[in-house]
């Protein structure tokens, strides 16, 4: 059994960027469980399948297969083969995601692949319910958070680099709802486990914040 780091928190948080530094370092994997439920709701976007429809979703969900592989060290998602991880960070993608991700028989698809992964590696995981449902035993868990103002501001400005259009309060606005969402759902809501450690990221680079999770890790490793 390895050593299991947990990271979660809300969108925009800044978890991908210092998890993927803070795994690098400790020579841990570094897994990206949003990725998961992105490539799902691809595949269901892709179906014309629509969340209310619990009967259309429960046909669709035995043929979507979710893998993950590592290239160099990087997280590569596999729909059925396909590698789709320059497809899955759109907005209208996270929209889906955040709302596919409330669905109980979606959530069930990925926790063994999730759980399996943690189970025989060092494995740095973020999320939104990865120490409170999917690694309740992890050796560290930190919930990374930031102001609405600044996770928005740090979105608007990935999507302009990669000259996708939007505005700053289009941005903030999808952000809150899908806040709401992920914190509001009766299952596996985003909330930060009692034994978690708080970290506001809002007035931290991300070195600082690597540095951070990295000492934390250590004491407990
Ligand atoms: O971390 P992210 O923005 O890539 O996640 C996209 C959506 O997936 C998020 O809005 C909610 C859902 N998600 C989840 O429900 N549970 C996780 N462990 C990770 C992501």
């Amino acid at each position: 059994m390895g050593f299991n780091i947990a990271i979660d928190g809300p969108a925009g948080a800044g978890k991908s960027t210092v998890a993927k530094k803070a795994a690098e370092e400790l020579g841990f994997i570094y897994v990206d469980t949003g990725a998961m439920y992105r490539t799902i709701a691809i595949s269901l976007l892709r179906k014309g399948v629509d969340a209310s429809d619990s009967e259309a979703l429960e046909r669709a969900l035995p043929d979507i297969d979710v893998r993950i592989s590592y290239q160099e060290g990087v997280q590569h998602m596999l729909l059925n083969g396909e590698d789709v991880s320059n497809l899955i960070r759109t907005p209208e993608v996270s929209e889906a995601a955040s709302r596919f991700s409330a669905i109980p028989a979606v959530r069930k698809k990925l926790l063994d692949l999730q759980r399996n992964l943690a189970a025989t590696e060092d494995v740095l995981m973020d999320g939104r319910d990865i120490g409170t449902a999917i690694l309740p035993d992890a050796g560290l868990k930190i919930y990374l958070t930031a102001s609405v103002e600044v996770r928005a501001m740090r979105r608007y400005k990935e999507l302009q680099e990669k000259g996708q259009a939007c505005t700053f309060a289009q941005i903030r606005q999808e952000i809150e709802e899908r806040d709401y969402r992920d914190m509001h759902r009766e299952i596996a809501p985003l909330r930060q486990a009692e034994d978690a450690v708080l970290l506001d990221t809002s007035d931290m680079d991300p070195d600082t914040v690597v540095q951070k999770i990295v000492a934390y890790a250590k004491e407990r490793i």
